[in-house]
């Protein structure tokens, strides 16, 4: 594996471009988030939203991914394929969007609520969201790379919940993934003593479920699954390393 790329100043302002467009289609479709609405109306709307901007989609092709965005709903953790499916009150729809921009990229994420939903649920949306502040909070210079991970680990397994294992978070610039790759767990697989520098960009993505942490694919060969078919949430923000806490990137 390569070492973490350091970003210069111009490449980092075409990635504030990038990760903009990305927070403003997850403003926009928060909006369009009600009963009756299909994944894939919400597909089209951001999809509207970027390339009216001059973004261009992401995800599209991606190692052959169908479909612009990612649209996970329940007990779909992510890389749901948007389509035909209904949205209805008390679902969690996870919404994922990945945004080029001269040749940058920026990736996003956030589990919302359709109308209302159960304590449960919300509490699950509300660890998820929380699990990504903290680790933003340990994402200092100097910090070490187990210090988010275990931030993110602690945060969601003290509220009871579970995180997601066999999908990680991972730089981001000139490709959508990058070196390195950011579990949201603690783990002697990954390179946990990596420091932190000014200038890194990553995408932080935890993974939050109800139940267990373990995951199936359904036969799309895309889509991810709970094992246990409990609900799942899914947080992302493209951060840049800073002496201070990570500024989030993919925020207006
Ligand atoms: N945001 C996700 C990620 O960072 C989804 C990209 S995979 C795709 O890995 F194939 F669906 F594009
Ligand atoms: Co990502």
């Amino acid at each position: 594996m390569g070492l973490p790329e350091i970003k210069s100043t111009r490449e980092i302002e075409i990635m504030r471009v990038a990760c903009g467009l990305v927070a403003g289609s997850l403003d926009f479709v928060e909006k369009e988030l009600k009963p009756g609405v299909t994944t894939g109306e919400l597909d089209s709307l951001i999809t509207g939203f970027v390339e009216s901007r001059g973004g261009g989609m992401a995800f599209r092709n991606y190692r052959g991914y169908p479909a612009n965005t990612c649209i996970s709903v329940n007990e779909q953790v992510v890389h749901g394929i948007p389509g035909p499916r209904k949205l209805v009150e008390g679902d969690i729809v996870s919404v994922d969007v990945g945004v080029k921009y001269k040749n940058y990229y920026g990736d996003g994420a956030k589990t919302f609520p359709v109308g209302k939903i159960s304590e449960k649920a919300a509490r699950l949306v509300d660890t998820c969201s929380g699990a990504l502040d903290a680790a933003i909070l340990a994402a200092k210079a100097g910090s070490r790379m187990g210090e988010v991970c275990r931030a993110i680990q602690e945060y969601a397994e003290s509220r009871g919940f579970s995180v997601v294992r066999k999908y990680v978070g991972h730089g981001i610039g000139r490709r959508l993934h990058e070196d390195p790759q950011i579990p949201n767990f603690v783990s002697d697989s990954f390179d946990m003593n990596l420091v932190l520098k000014p200038g890194m960009t990553l995408a932080i993505e935890p993974m939050v479920n109800e139940g267990t942490g373990d995951t199936r694919e359904l036969p799309n060969r895309w889509t991810v699954v709970t094992a246990d078919g409990k609900l799942s949430s899914h947080f992302e923000h493209t951060v840049l390393v800073t002496g201070e806490c990570a500024e989030i990137l993919t925020r207006n």
